[in-house]
């Protein structure tokens, strides 16, 4: 236990540059107060004293700002940073490292039964205000950029932006676009090609009709009755 608790003050004061001391941690971070809170709720709960459990949380949730439900599972070494309005549901699972800032709710869609969180693997950065909702797997080193909001499975060494999140970086390279449903109509493409070359067609035949007739009649155009009498037989 002790070890853990070792484990999780390290984790963070290698993370957070504005840290100088263990006690500074122990005393002052809200992140690191919410997860006391968590271990001693999360042990209660595996020992079938949920009320006690929930009452730990609730409480903590008041001092800190950050809920973690006791039946989660956290990993070592989560550094929560900040901490207000954090949410973490039943059903997540957080393996370790993981970073965790303000605003973010590991929550489910509202829609989903059973498991209903999601499951982050190791070394996972979740950026400020980010929501991901559903029962899916965000991969080890993912990074879930400040205001995102991600709905779908985040592979391995992923960065994922935007709303709803698309996945930009994949190692930090950016991934090619395998969008098979927004790309254009090749068919399309050709039909409007052709339909412009019918057109440019037509303009040229029309101006050699009309050079014709000019050089036939001159200026005056034959009146159409005309016209029709001459060639009727
Ligand atoms: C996403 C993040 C982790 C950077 O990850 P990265 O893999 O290094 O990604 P990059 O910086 O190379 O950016 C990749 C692309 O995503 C875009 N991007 C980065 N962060 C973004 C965000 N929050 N929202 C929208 N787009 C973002 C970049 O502009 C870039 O766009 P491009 O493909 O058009 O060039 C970082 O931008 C972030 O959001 N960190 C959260 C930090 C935080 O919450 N801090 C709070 C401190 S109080």
């Amino acid at each position: 236990m002790f070890k853990n608790l070792m484990d999780d003050l390290d984790s963070i004061i290698e993370r957070d540059p504005a840290a100088r001391s263990r006690a500074e941690v122990f005393f002052l971070y809200s992140g690191f107060k919410a997860l006391r809170s968590y271990r001693k709720a999360h042990w209660l709960y595996r020992h079938n004293l949920k009320f006690l459990a929930r009452f730990i949380s609730q409480r903590s949730r008041k001092k800190t700002g950050i809920e973690i439900h006791p039946a989660a599972k956290i990993g070592k070494g989560l550094f929560i940073d900040h901490g207000m309005g954090v949410v973490i549901g039943e059903t997540t699972e957080i393996g370790d490292y993981c970073t965790i800032y303000q605003n973010v709710t590991l929550g489910g869609t509202g829609k989903e039964t059973g498991k209903r969180h999601p499951t982050l693997g190791n070394n996972v950065l979740v950026g400020a205000g980010a929501k991901v909702l559903g029962p899916f797997k965000v991969g080890n080193n993912a990074r879930i950029a400040a205001g995102a909001v991600v709905l779908d499975t985040v592979p391995d060494n992923a960065t994922a932006v935007g709303v709803p999140a698309r996945i930009v970086r994949v190692n930090g390279v950016r991934p090619l676009n395998l969008d098979q449903i927004h790309i254009a109509d090749p068919v399309a493409q050709e039909l409007c090609r052709l339909e412009y070359h019918v057109t440019l067609l037509e303009r040229e035949m029309n101006l050699i009709k009309k050079r014709e007739n000019e050089e036939k009649y001159g200026n005056q155009m034959p009146d159409a009755k005309e016209e029709n009498k001459k060639t009727m037989p």
